[in-house]
């Protein structure tokens, strides 16, 4: 089969369930109508699933290769997972499908990445006869809040039968070295680790001119948050990257009164597991210490979000060299810098090796492209094949002897 044709054959397809499902934008755990209609289109393709997963919001479904094997190739099963859920933001692209859902948009291309998948899986259910294994289609909720992906690894997405190898694609542009119609990948490190902290500040209020009688939060949070930039700057080997970023400060009334309470919010990004815990404590440390030293109390609240989505070595080198021989030369390209930002594909490559890739197609609106989260962002739908050929390409050569 040539993977290339049969994927530009699907394209019409893909881009209307994308422009479907751009219309009816979901947030978090809750897309019952994103998953009706991609469940409507899994079974128009007599596909099996289970939609039962994260109370009815995510899908897993199966193809299986019917090439007879008696290789390896057969216990294969190669996980493609897909993001659902939109953001909550106005549209304001102006697209004749538009989001249909005030206050609700696709702005980050999950629905690109649905309809993707589901032209991947119209081409590899019509070509079971080509592979061995199985595919393992993971359609998920909650990636942009509050997490999907590990629930559903908890309900057993990866299991019966149990995923060997994963892939997944973002659209869009995330990057800073690739443009559009490539492909980004790296071995290692590709997204950061992400995790919130509250810092809560109580000290005790008074009038502001007499703060002898107060017990100051204010001016507590002032030393804690020129201490908090230490950590970076003082405690972590200057090779290891982290970002601890101070991303709300909350307190107070007006000039003459000295508030009982402030609040300090934040995020830090690693991609190492044991330095999230060395920066968590060393929060703890000098929240405490200061708060002695001020007289007030701090109390940190550390939310372990998403851990670092690191790609294997051996699963990244062999689907970078399926899509090397898939596409044109200089359409793969190897990012030198992973991003700070997250992603809970992550969790998938905590179970199995696995890839994850960016599929580079920025969206113009008035001539621009607008970047992830705006309320003018777009992909660009005609390279949406691509995303679509690599996902079978993959599973042809990964499921084979
Ligand atoms: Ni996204």
């Amino acid at each position: 089969m040539d993977v290339l044709t049969a994927s530009m054959d699907v394209l019409e397809h893909v881009i209307a369930w994308r422009r479907d499902l751009h219309q009816i934008p979901e947030l978090a755990l809750e897309l019952p109508k994103t998953v009706a209609y991609v469940t409507q289109v899994l079974k128009k393709l007599d596909i099996e699933y289970d939609d039962t997963y994260v109370d009815g919001n995510g899908i897993v479904a199966h193809i299986a290769g019917t090439k007879p094997t008696d290789g390896p190739s057969k216990d294969f099963v190669l996980g493609m997972r897909a993001d659902m859920d939109a953001l909550p933001i106005e549209e304001e692209t102006g697209l004749s499908f538009a989001s249909r859902h005030p206050g609700k948009m696709h702005a980050c291309g999950h629905d690109g990445h649905t309809a993707m998948l589901l032209g991947a899986a119209k081409i590899l259910q019509a070509s079971r006869q080509l592979f061995s294994g199985t595919v393992k289609l993971i359609f998920q909720p909650g990636e942009e809040y509050p997490g999907g992906a590990k629930p559903m690894i908890e309900e057993g997405a990866m299991k019966k039968p149990d995923v060997t190898q994963m892939i997944g694609f973002h659209a869009g542009h995330l990057d800073n070295e690739t443009k559009s119609g490539q492909i980004g990948y790296r071995v290692g490190p590709m997204m950061a680790s992400m995790d919130r902290f509250l810092i809560e500040i109580e000290g005790k209020g008074y009038h502001g001119a007499y703060p002898e009688n107060s017990q100051d939060p204010i001016a507590a949070a002032g030393q804690l948050i020129t201490a908090l930039q230490t950590i970076k700057s003082r405690n972590i080997k200057a090779v290891n990257p982290a970002v601890v970023s101070i991303t709300r400060v909350q307190g107070g009334y007006n000039q003459n009164v000295i508030p009982d309470k402030v609040e300090l919010e934040g995020t830090v990004r690693t991609f190492d597991d044991e330095l999230r815990k060395d920066i968590h404590a060393k929060m703890e440390q000098i929240a405490n210490g200061i708060g002695q030293a001020m007289n007030v109390k701090c109390k940190v609240t550390y939310d372990y979000k998403y851990p670092a989505v690191i790609n294997d070595v051996q699963a990244t080198e062999s689907t970078v060299q399926s899509l090397e021989e898939l596409f044109e030369p200089n359409t793969m390209v190897e990012l030198n810098e992973p991003l700070m930002g997250g992603e809970d594909y992550a969790y998938y490559l905590q179970q199995v090796p696995g890839t994850f890739l960016f599929l580079v197609n920025p969206g113009h609106i008035e001539g621009e492209f607008h970047g992830h989260h705006h309320a003018k962002f777009n992909i660009d739908e005609s390279q949406l094949y691509r995303g679509t050929a690599g996902f079978v390409k993959v599973a042809l050569d990964y499921l084979n002897d």
